[in-house]
This record gives structure tokens, C-alpha cells and sequence, in this order.
């Protein structure tokens, strides 16, 4: 089965031809993140604009590159939530367009839902049930993947997502957005324990985390060198904001994992790209006795093919949906399907 599949969510417009949910024809991004780094961040406006004027020709690109026409698609994906509003309305709205133009299936996919099953394309062999690390500029949780597409949520951060840390930091760093690769290259020129940052805890709630002390901290700290004129090494800062931000994330995989009895582990999201972090994870794996899946960096982003993997399952399970199918900001990655009813 062939999906034509589109992710328009944040700042990249993406569209892939995904062959039974594994093989990966095509898969073609325009990324918008030179023009809103003019900004230090996404504008949600430019964003929508931005993918509908390149949406139309992705998808010629997509269909070429995977040597198909549209009487080989079999059915269309696309991100339904949650992101930005307006960006998420610009894909689903084209691919709704599509489905009903060429009179084939609409598959809603949750992008969380796609993160995770980016490893699907990268590891023929892994199959649920795992435990997911899913980290990304919007999100950051841990989830229990009993089936492709029945999840749990075992922990979540209660405020901001460790991308969003990550850039923010960056940016007081006086570096360019998005922030979380080149404050990995900053971190690896430094072994860190410099600076003490605070690491949070939710009372009641073990695998639930905090971001927003930690962003502020890295912000304060920045500001104040600033002010007295003191010299800020920026790459041990770098590498101990990571450090603190894989030591949010790490532990509580390692708990939840053992509370839901995995031995299976992925990460997926754009900061799975993160170096201490993979190996902070491939060093739980050992002492754990994990199978660890860590996804291929360019995996690791948003991508189209992504969501053709995940729609592919998401079709199996009958989750296909009618022109009526509306975009959400935000979807818990267990919301039960349809949502929104
Ligand atoms: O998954 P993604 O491409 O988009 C969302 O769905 O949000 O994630 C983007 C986030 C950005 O915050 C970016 O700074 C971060 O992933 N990121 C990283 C790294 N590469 C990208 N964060 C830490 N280390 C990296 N190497």
C-alpha cells in the first residue's frame, strides 16, 4: 500500500511516498527555519504562508521521486495535531483536497504518534511493544507503545518542552535558531561541571517533569555575566544545560521502563538528535539490559515520511476519517480515535 503523506505542524513542509508503513520512496522538506530565525523563533503566521505556497510543489517532487503517479496512491496521511494551528490547517486542508480530488482515504496521524514510528523506516525489525522517549520543540514524554496505535502516557513535562529549553538557551548563548544543534556542538568542547543548574521534581508524579526552572536559570545566569562583566564559558554551560536536561529525561525512562515492564526502548523527536543524551540513553541501556532504537539523525526531525509509517498503521487500526476532519493545536497522543468527539 502506497501513502502519499504531509507534515506541515511547525516550520517544515514535508511530503513522502511511504510503501506498507516501512519503505520510504520519497521524502522532500522545504524548511522555513532561515526566515524565522531572523526572528529567534517560528512565527506562526509566516509559517502558514510559507507552507502554502511550497505545499503543491512537494508534492510533485514527492510523487517524482518515488517514480509515482497519483493512480499509484493508495491513500493520503497527514498531521491533524497537534502544532500550529494555522500551520496544521494548511496540510490537512491540501491533503484533504487530495484524498477527495483522487478518491482515496484520509488518515488523521497524531505528529507524536509519527515521531515515534520514524524508527519503523530506520528498524524493520522493531515492532510494539516498547517505551517511547519522545522529545521534540513542542513536546517531551515518555510513552508506553503497547500497539501501534494504543499508547499511554506514563510521564509529561508540566510546562516546557526540552526543545523549546534547548533554544531558548541557545539563544542567550547568542546562538542561531533552532538552537539545539549548535548548542550540541557548543557542549562538545566542554566537559562541563562549571555551572550547578537546578533539576526539578513533580511531587506525587515520578515521571512527570519541569523545564521552565531550568530554561530560566541558563537565562539568568547568562544575563547576570552579562551585567557584572564576568566571562561566561559558553561551552561548559552548554554541555552542563544538556547534562541536566538528559538527567530530566533519562532516569525517568529507566523508571518507567521498569513500572511498565519494557525492555524495549525508543527515542524519537528532534532532540533524540542530541549527543549526551543518546549516550546517556545507550548507557542505560547496558545497565538496563534495554534494546535500545535510537533514530537516524535525519530521522530525528520532522518529516513526511514519518507520517506515511505511522499512517499506515493508523489505516490498519480504521482510523481514516471524512472531509469533516477538523485540526487540533493540541491531542494527547492516547486521545481514542476520532478526536475531538
Ligand atoms: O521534532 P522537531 O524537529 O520538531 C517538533 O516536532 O517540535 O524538533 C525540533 C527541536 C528544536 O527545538 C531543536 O532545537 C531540537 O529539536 N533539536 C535538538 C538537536 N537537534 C534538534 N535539541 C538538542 N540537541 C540536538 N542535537
Amino acid at each position: 500500500m502506497k501513502i502519499l503523506a504531509f507534515e506541515s505542524s511547525c516550520d517544515e513542509t514535508a511530503a513522502a511516498v511511504v510503501e506498507d508503513g516501512r519503505r520510504v520512496l520519497s521524502d522532500v522538506i522545504a524548511s522555513q527555519a532561515d526566515m524565522h530565525a531572523l526572528y529567534g523563533g517560528v512565527v506562526p503566521e509566516i509559517a502558514s504562508r510559507k507552507h502554502t505556497e511550497v505545499i503543491a510543489t512537494l508534492t510533485e517532487q514527492a510523487l517524482a521521486q518515488a517514480g509515482c503517479t497519483r493512480q499509484d496512491i493508495d491513500a493520503v496521511a497527514v498531521t491533524y495535531a497537534p502544532g500550529l494551528i494555522g500551520a496544521v490547517l494548511v496540510g490537512l486542508s491540501f491533503a484533504k483536497s487530495v484524498a477527495f480530488g483522487w478518491g482515496v482515504p484520509l488518515i488523521p496521524v497524531h505528529h507524536l504518534r509519527g515521531h515515534i514510528a520514524a524508527n519503523y523506516l530506520a528498524f524493520p525489525d522493531l515492532e510494539p511493544p516498547f517505551l517511547a522517549l519522545a522529545v521534540s520543540g513542542g513536546n517531551t514524554m515518555i510513552v508506553d507503545v503497547e500497539d501501534y496505535t494504543r499508547m499511554k502516557i506514563l510521564g509529561a513535562t508540566r510546562d516546557d518542552a526540552a526543545g523549546e529549553c534547548f533554544d531558548k538557551a541557545a539563544r542567550v548563548l547568542g546562538l542561531p535558531y533552532p538552537g539545539g544543534k549548535p548548542m550540541d556542538e557548543l557542549a562538545q568542547q566542554s566537559k562541563g561541571g562549571v555551572y550547578a543548574l537546578p533539576r526539578a521534581k513533580v511531587d506525587g508524579a515520578e515521571l512527570d517533569m519541569s523545564f521552565s526552572g531550568l530554561k530560566t536559570a541558563v537565562v539568568n545566569l547568562a544575563h547576570h555575566a552579562q551585567q557584572v562583566g564576568e566571562p561566561l564559558d559558553r561551552a561548559a554551560l552548554a554541555r552542563d544545560f544538556a547534562g541536566a536536561v538528559s538527567q530530566e529525561l533519562v532516569p525517568r525512562v529507566v523508571k518507567a521502563a521498569r513500572l511498565a515492564g519494557r525492555k524495549t526502548v525508543v527515542a524519537a523527536g528532534g532532540v533524540a538528535a542530541n549527543s549526551i543524551i543518546r549516550a546517556d540513553l545507550e548507557r542505560a541501556a547496558k545497565e538496563e539490559s534495554w534494546r535500545l532504537y535510537l533514530p537516524p539523525l535525519k530521522l530525528c526531525g520532522d518529516n513526511g515520511a514519518m507520517i506515511g509509517a505511522q499512517g499506515y498503521y493508523e489505516y490498519l487500526a480504521g482510523h481514516t476519517a471524512g472531509m469533516d476532519c477538523n485540526a487540533f493545536a493540541t491531542l494527547d497522543i492516547d486521545a481514542p480515535f476520532p478526536a475531538g468527539r
